[in-house]
C-alpha cells in the first residue's frame, strides 16, 4: 500500500540528492530561468528520474480518476499554445535576457495583443515564458530554446503542425483501413492525400523539418550510439575481411560511428538510390571513410551481400507493419545461410511487456502512436520481436537481448540456427 506520505518521503530522498549535487558542484539552485541539471553523473540521473516518476504518481493519486483523465483530454490546449508560439515566432520577439511588452510582441508578429496574451497563458502555466509584470513577457529556460536551438523549434513544429492533425485522423484511418498495415493507408496519408515518404520527397522544407525534429527527439544520453558501440562485442568480429552491412543505413551515421571504434571491419551502407547518392556526397573525408562503402539496395529484395558477419538495422523494423517486417527478415535469410556465424543485429526501442506507468518511460508508448499514425509501423515488445522471427523463419533465434545502462534502445542479436 502506498500512502501520500510514503511517496512524499521517497521524493524527499531524491530531492536531497539533487540539491546535494548542486551544492557540492557550486551550481546555482534549480530555477525555471536556467537549467541546472545537465551532464549529471549516473546516480544523480537516477535520483532525477525517481523524482520525476514519484512526483507524477503522487500527483495522479491526488488528482483522482476524473482529474487524471481530464488532464489528458485537455492537453491539446497546451499544444495549441506551442503551435502559436512556433508559427508566429513569438520567441524571437522577446529578448534573450530582460523583457519586452505584449504590445511590442504584437507589433513584431502582426498578431493582435489580446491573442498573444491568450496564446501565451497555457505555455506560461508550464513555465514556458513568464510575465514579470502585467504588461511584460520574459523568457524562461524552455522558451529561450525556441531561439537558441533550431532543432528544438522544429521538434515542437513537427508535433504541432504536422502530427497533431494526423493524430486527429487516426481513429478514422483504423475505421477505413482496419489493420491493412500498408504504408499508404495511414492517418498521415488520409490527412495529406499521400504517404509520408512522398511528402518528404515532394516538399523539401517539410523533409528538412522532419530531419531536424528527429535530431531533437533523439539527442541525449538515451539515444547515444555509444550504447550500440559498447553494448555489443564488435571486437569479436573485428578482424581483416569482416563485413557489417548497415541495412537501410540512411546517410551512414551508425556505420561512421562504428568505423571510428573498430580497426578492420568494412561497412556496406545500403539504402534507396536517392539516399545513397546523397550519403556518398556527405561522407566526411577522414581516415575511417575508406572502410565505408555505399550500395543502393531495396531491403525487400534478397540481400546482395552474402555471408556478412553482421546485418545491422537501426530504426528499420519500427517503420513497418508485421507483414513488411517479415519480408525484410526473409530477404536476409539466404545471406545468413551462406555463413553460420552471420548475425542480424537490431538496434531498436523495445516496449516493456506490461504497460509503463513511469513518466520517464513514456517515450515508448508515444513513439508507438506516432509510428501507427504516420507509417503503419509499430514499437514492439521483446515477445513481439520474437514472434516476428518465428513467422519469418522458424530457424531465426534471438541469441542476445541487451538494454545497456542508460540506453533508451535495446540491442537484439539474431542467428539462423540449424
Ligand atoms: C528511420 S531511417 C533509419 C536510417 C538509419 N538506419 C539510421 O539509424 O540512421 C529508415 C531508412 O530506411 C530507408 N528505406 C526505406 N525503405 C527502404 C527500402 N525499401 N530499402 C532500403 N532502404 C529503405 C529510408 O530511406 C531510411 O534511410
Amino acid at each position: 500500500m502506498v500512502s501520500f506520505t510514503s511517496l512524499a518521503e521517497e521524493i524527499l530522498v531524491s530531492a536531497r540528492r539533487l540539491d546535494e549535487h548542486l551544492a557540492s558542484n557550486n551550481l546555482p539552485s534549480s530555477s525555471f530561468d536556467h537549467d541546472t541539471l545537465v551532464d549529471l553523473p549516473n546516480d544523480v540521473e537516477v535520483a532525477r528520474d525517481s523524482l520525476i516518476n514519484t512526483t507524477q504518481t503522487l500527483k495522479q493519486l491526488a488528482q483522482g480518476g476524473v482529474g487524471r483523465a481530464m488532464e489528458i483530454a485537455f492537453s491539446w490546449t497546451g499544444l495549441l499554445s506551442l503551435h502559436a508560439i512556433y508559427s508566429f515566432k513569438i520567441a524571437n520577439a522577446v529578448p534573450l535576457n530582460g523583457s519586452t511588452t505584449y504590445s511590442d510582441i504584437a507589433a513584431q508578429t502582426s498578431i493582435p495583443e489580446s491573442f498573444i496574451r491568450r496564446f501565451l497563458r497555457p505555455a506560461m502555466s508550464s513555465h514556458i515564458f513568464t510575465s514579470p509584470t502585467y504588461d511584460t513577457v520574459a523568457h524562461t529556460a524552455s522558451s529561450r530554446l525556441f531561439v537558441t536551438l533550431p532543432d528544438f523549434h522544429e521538434g515542437i513544429g513537427l508535433q504541432a503542425d504536422e502530427l497533431a492533425p494526423v493524430a486527429a485522423k487516426t481513429v478514422d484511418a483504423v475505421r477505413t483501413f482496419n489493420d491493412s498495415g500498408e504504408p499508404h493507408e495511414t492517418a498521415f496519408a488520409l490527412q495529406n492525400k499521400m504517404p509520408i515518404f512522398e511528402v518528404l520527397g515532394k516538399y523539401p522544407e517539410r523533409g528538412r523539418r522532419f530531419g531536424a525534429a528527429m535530431r531533437c527527439y533523439t539527442k541525449g544520453e538515451g539515444y547515444d550510439l555509444r550504447h550500440l558501440i559498447e553494448g555489443y562485442d564488435w571486437g569479436s568480429i573485428d578482424h581483416p575481411g569482416a563485413v557489417v552491412v548497415d541495412v537501410g543505413g540512411g546517410h551512414g551515421s551508425v556505420s561512421q560511428a562504428l568505423a571510428r571504434s573498430t580497426r578492420n571491419i568494412r561497412y556496406v551502407v545500403q539504402d534507396l538510390p536517392g539516399t545513397i547518392e546523397q550519403a556518398k556526397k556527405e561522407l566526411p573525408a577522414d581516415e575511417f571513410a575508406g572502410r565505408i562503402e555505399f550500395e543502393a539496395h531495396d531491403f525487400f529484395t534478397d540481400q546482395s551481400v552474402k555471408g556478412a558477419d553482421v546485418y545491422l538495422m537501426r530504426w528499420i523494423l519500427h517503420d513497418w507493419s508485421d507483414g513488411y517486417c517479415v519480408k525484410i527478415l526473409r530477404a536476409l535469410v539466404p545471406a545468413l545461410e551462406k555463413k553460420k556465424e552471420s548475425r542480424i543485429v537490431l538496434f531498436e526501442y523495445v516496449l516493456s511487456e506490461v504497460p509503463e506507468t513511469r513518466l520517464t518511460e513514456r517515450m515508448g508508448p508515444d513513439l508507438d502512436m506516432i509510428m501507427l499514425a504516420v507509417f503503419n509501423g509499430a514499437e514492439r515488445t521483446r515477445r513481439e520481436f520474437e514472434s516476428l522471427l518465428q513467422v519469418a523463419d522458424r530457424r531465426l533465434r534471438m541469441t542476445k537481448f541487451v538494454k545497456p545502462e542508460g540506453s533508451a534502445m535495446s540491442i537484439i542479436e539474431i542467428a539462423l540456427e540449424g
